[in-house]
């Protein structure tokens, strides 16, 4: 039987960079467009790869994890928009379950339903998703905003962040109009952040029988300021918290 391996997927380039810099044993393949980087993380067999922007492109690469990397367990770390009034800037988000918010098929199937499975929602793993909220709670305990610099701290009103668990939709749509999320927490008031990849990381993953989780780090409110400084808080605030955030969860 092969070891046990892990598939780390993130949409954008600084979202990884510490991962990839972390990395023991680097070895690159490139396959279907991606370059797939494997090696171990804390003497964990893992596959590093940015998946790019939407559904298809993570549904696609979360594919080749599965299937041509022997990937038996699959993370998703990246950004998300905030929609609970309660999930702000620099919070992290992990996924219980996920939903397209894009996805309709009506009048064949019901508004999000995937049609023929019977289901609108994918929950991911319940045991790496208790694992990465551990995970996430002891590093904000231990005062996860020490990681950041105190003029990016202070640039986008990090202060006391907070962790949630819950659902997450996505969809092929960067949420950047008030009017937009506004009708998006009418539709689905349930829904604390909204991104462009987990839903079809999700429903690849439950056709394989594959577990899975998602953290996201709150990057913008998904209002007319969402654009503002994205690239910028990915690569001094997102980047670094998911480093720690895999730190916490898998170094002793
Ligand atoms: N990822 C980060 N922010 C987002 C937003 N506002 N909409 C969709 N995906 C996002």
């Amino acid at each position: 039987m092969n070891a046990p391996r892990t598939g780390i997927v993130s949409a954008i380039a600084q979202e990884q960079k510490g991962l990839i810099d972390a990395l023991q044993g680097a070895r690159r393949v490139r396959h279907g467009n991606r370059d797939y980087t494997l090696g171990t993380l804390w003497g964990r067999e893992v596959v590093l790869v940015l998946c790019g922007i939407g559904k298809v492109a993570a549904a696609a690469t979360t594919t080749s994890l599965i299937v041509e990397f022997g990937c038996d367990a699959l993370l998703f770390t990246g950004v998300a928009g905030g929609l609970d009034a309660r999930v702000r800037v620099g919070d992290l988000v992990i996924a219980e379950t996920l939903l397209q918010h894009d996805l309709d098929a009506r009048p064949l199937y019901p508004q999000y339903e995937v049609p023929d499975t019977g289901r609108s929602r994918f929950d991911s793993d319940a045991v790496l998703t208790a694992q990465l909220l551990l995970a996430a709670e002891a590093l904000f305990a231990t005062g996860a905003p020490s990681l950041i610099e105190s003029a990016t701290r202070e640039a986008f009103g990090l202060h006391a962040p907070r962790v949630h668990r819950g659902l997450i939709v996505s969809g092929d749509r960067f949420i950047s109009t008030k009017d937009e999320s506004d009708r998006l927490r009418q539709a689905l008031p349930e829904a604390l952040a909204v991104e462009m990849e987990g839903a079809a990381v999700a429903q690849v993953c439950h056709d394989y029988g594959v577990a899975f989780a998602v953290a996201r780090t709150i990057s913008d409110r998904a209002d007319n300021t969402a654009h503002l400084d994205f690239a910028r808080f990915i690569e001094t605030v997102a980047g670094p918290y998911s480093l720690a955030l895999l730190t916490a969860l898998w170094r002793s």
